[in-house]
């Protein structure tokens, strides 16, 4: 028999104590022994819950009881179960988390004091798609040429309904909320953190790169409006939130951010809630990965699984995938400024002449090559809006660019840009 204790009782914890109970049998069956959840761990012990497992406010009394065999850790943060699970891996028990915030700053810290301790952590990315496993099994024979991934449920379903519905950011994220998608602080979700949190873990897996949130790029889904919308549909895109992982030779680029992408691609009709990871092998070419990223029930099925494996084999490889120093020692990651990429630009402009021969001035000054320039009337007479699209170039070209036309007296508002991603 294995005893489970589970830190944090809220959205997750219970749908993991759900699942534990509704599948008793066919889980023991797999795990090969009977697995009981004898305690749970929460802030207000007055709360209404769906559980009937005992539970204590006391962290340190599941800590150290000697009966419990794995620490399932799903209270959020990061201090607090970075403690938590440090004394748990110290008491000698088993871990398992699907908190992407702790291990987007702790994995290798984690991975240290493991030892041979197993640490499960399949939930922490895409909720119940098992990306963890196919990359850390699945493709081990592959250099991994990119990862490109929706993985933030949250941001996906509020642009889908912004798309579909029309309806506003703040109406959809209420609801997004109330469905126990978003994160506790859910300007992790919209401002695209959880999703770098989740891209930074995979890198460690897929390169063995040791980055942290403020290393990569990160811009969220706060500034993405009607306009962009209705441009994007106009011209075949849609707007999706993207994690992105890429290696060219030796260097290797990892950025989180809002992308127009063909509606033709796989990765533009993954909707709602759902999540979607496109991961391209140097020998197996691309494989693709599509299941609910968000949800109690979703992301218990994953945390379930680590319980499974842990029980029925133990740790079968390190934490985070590799036995020996490797290829991340000559890997570098590359700075946000010498990142490529084409570049949609909306720009609210008095409507005047010399306007637009200026703007395009600016951008054949920073040598960006202009690919589509269109000029929309809008309500106002004397306003127009601009739209263009941008060849490929270098961030720290765009970025001179846009601060040189928001200092131009005939803008109206700051410029709004998306990257658009083929
Ligand atoms: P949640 O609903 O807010 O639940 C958090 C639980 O932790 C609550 O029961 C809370 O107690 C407890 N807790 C927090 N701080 C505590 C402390 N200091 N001592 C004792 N208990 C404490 O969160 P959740 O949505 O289940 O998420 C849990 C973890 O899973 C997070 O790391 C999240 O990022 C991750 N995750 C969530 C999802 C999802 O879709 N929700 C998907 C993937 C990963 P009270 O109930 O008493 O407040
Ligand atoms: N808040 C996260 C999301 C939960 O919306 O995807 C899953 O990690």
């Amino acid at each position: 028999m294995v005893n489970v204790a589970i830190i944090g009782v809220g959205t997750v914890g219970q749908s993991v104590a759900k699942i534990l109970e509704d599948n008793k049998t066919l889980i023991s069956a797999r795990a090969g022994k009977e697995i009981n959840v004898v305690k749970g761990a929460v802030r207000d012990l007055s709360k209404k819950r769906n559980t009937t497992i005992a539970l204590t406010d006391n962290i340190d009394e599941v800590l150290s009881d000697d009966s419990i065999d794995i620490v399932v850790e799903l209270m959020g943060g990061v201090d607090e179960p970075f403690k938590v699970v440090k004394k748990a891996l110290t008491n000698g028990k088993a871990v398992v988390t699907a908190n992407k915030a702790l291990l987007a700053y702790h994995r290798y810290d984690l991975q240290e004091i493991a030892g041979a301790l197993p640490i499960g952590y399949e939930a922490s990315v895409a909720g119940g798609i098992p990306i963890i496993n196919a990359l850390k099994v699945g493709l081990s024979a592959n250099q991994i040429m990119s990862i490109k991934g929706i993985m933030n449920g949250t941001c996906n379903y509020m642009l889908t309904k912004m798309s579909q519905e029309g309806v506003s950011f703040d109406a959809i994220l209420k609801e997004a909320q109330e469905l126990g998608y978003a994160e506790a602080d859910p300007t992790f979700d919209i401002g695209g953190f959880d999703a770098a949190h989740k891209l930074l873990i995979l890198a460690s897996i897929a390169y063995g790169i040791d980055a942290k949130p403020e290393d990569i790029l990160i811009e969220g889904i706060e500034n993405i409006n009607g306009h962009d919308i209705e441009f994007a549909k106009e011209f075949g895109y849609s707007i999706k939130l993207l994690a992105i992982a890429k290696k060219s030779g030796n260097n290797i680029e990892l950025r989180v951010h809002p992308v127009l992408i063909k509606e033709s691609q796989m990765i533009a009709k993954i909707d709602g809630v759902m999540n979607g990871v496109s991961v391209i092998g140097d020998f197996v070419g691309e494989t693709l990965y599509y299941g609910a990223g968000a949800g109690g029930d979703a992301t218990a099925s994953a945390v379930v699984s680590d319980i499974v494996e842990i029980v029925r084999a133990g740790q079968s490889s390190p934490m985070l995938g590799f036995k020996k120093p490797h290829e991340s020692q000559i890997l570098k990651l590359i700075s946000t400024d010498e990142i490529e990429s084409e570049y949609y630009l909306r720009m609210r402009v008095q409507d005047k002449s010399g306007v637009l021969a200026t703007i395009a001035q600016i951008c054949a000054d920073n040598e960006i090559s202009l690919e589509t320039i269109l000029q929309k009337t809008t309500d106002d007479k004397n306003i127009a809006m601009l739209l263009c699209a941008t060849h490929l170039c270098k961030e720290k070209q765009i970025k001179q660019a846009i601060s040189e036309i928001e200092a131009l007296e005939a803008l109206e508002d700051k410029v709004s840009m998306i990257r658009i991603e083929e």
